[in-house]
């Protein structure tokens, strides 16, 4: 039977959200302690458990079809990749750092100076679009103690929290890119894996688009019903149901996450009243 392979990251910050992405989409994997490939009981997949930096190679060179990824070590290496899904976790930002001592106004004041950083590609490309010229000293871990010791000027990393660079005493000066979990696709995927890609893709973005809103109940007076309405299109439109009270109904419908305060809001000042929220679980339109 064809399987389709996909790449998640053995340990670090995207390998929980990433099974947990894989769990939500009906996929459940035979996970043995220290496996490096696992197959799903239910679905037509092998899981391989790969190194972060590794899976830009395996994509390229077709050992894996598919792979859970940093868009940030896509970027740095893994270049003409293709992204079939932005996934929503693991954001973060590729950033050059100074200490908090540097007198930084622009860019231009790390011409010449030292740059360590495990994005080597990411900077330089970065610096050399501007016209700046630094001296790169590539790093695999453990960045940010750079400055502290005397071995650079400034830091490129990739920033979550800031937390690291407040520890370092770092500040964060430029944005290099946004970054988040992706979908990626290897150049080699073969004809007969395409099917299973695109059934997977479904199911993803079935998931992603229930997370990404809420169901929302409330009971609304008759007479404010086409307002209300027009602040919750739905779907399609919202279903309305006549309450016991015959000048009440109760209209259902579904909500982007992200406008839900806002909606709420609008929703009370309408007239709204007994308003519910709800997790989405998976959402198929
Ligand atoms: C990354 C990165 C920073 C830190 C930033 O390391 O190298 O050190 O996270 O995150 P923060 O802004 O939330 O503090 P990670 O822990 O992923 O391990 P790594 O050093 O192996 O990349």
């Amino acid at each position: 039977m064809i399987k389709l392979k996909i790449a998640v990251q053995k340990s670090g910050r995207l390998h929980d959200d990433s099974l947990r992405l894989l769990k939500d989409a009906g996929i459940s994997i035979d996970n043995g302690k220290d496996q490096l490939k696992a197959e799903a009981k239910n679905f037509p997949v092998e899981v391989y458990y790969l190194r972060n930096g590794d899976i830009p190679q395996y994509l390229k060179d077709g050992v894996v079809d598919c792979a859970i990824i940093g868009e940030n070590v896509l970027v740095e290496k893994g270049e003409d990749i293709e992204i079939t899904e932005r996934l929503g976790f693991s954001k973060c930002r590729v950033s050059l750092a100074v200490s908090k001592i540097f007198e930084y106004d622009s860019l231009s004041d790390l011409d010449g100076k030292r740059i360590a950083t495990s994005y080597p590609n990411t900077t330089k490309k970065y610096l050399e679009k501007r016209g700046i010229s630094a001296d790169l000293h590539v790093i695999n871990g453990s960045v940010e103690i750079a400055p502290n010791i005397g071995l650079a000027d400034a830091i490129c990393d990739i920033v979550s929290s800031g937390s690291t660079l407040f520890k370092n005493n770092l500040k964060e000066v430029e944005i290099m890119m946004k970054s988040e979990a992706v979908l990626a696709v290897s150049p080699k995927l073969p004809l007969d894996s395409a099917p299973i890609l695109e059934r997977l893709r479904f199911r993803i973005q079935s998931v992603l688009k229930g997370r990404s809103s809420r169901y929302v109940l409330l009971n609304a007076p008759n007479d404010k019903l086409d307002t209300i309405v027009s602040l919750i299109p739905g779907m399609k439109s919202p279903t309305i149901l006549p309450l016991a009270d015959e000048n009440w109904s109760s209209v259902h419908s579904v909500i982007k996450q992200e406008e839900f305060w806002e909606v709420i809001d609008q929703l009370k000042e309408a007239g709204a009243q007994g308003i519910l929220v709800c997790p989405i679980e998976k959402m198929v339109i």
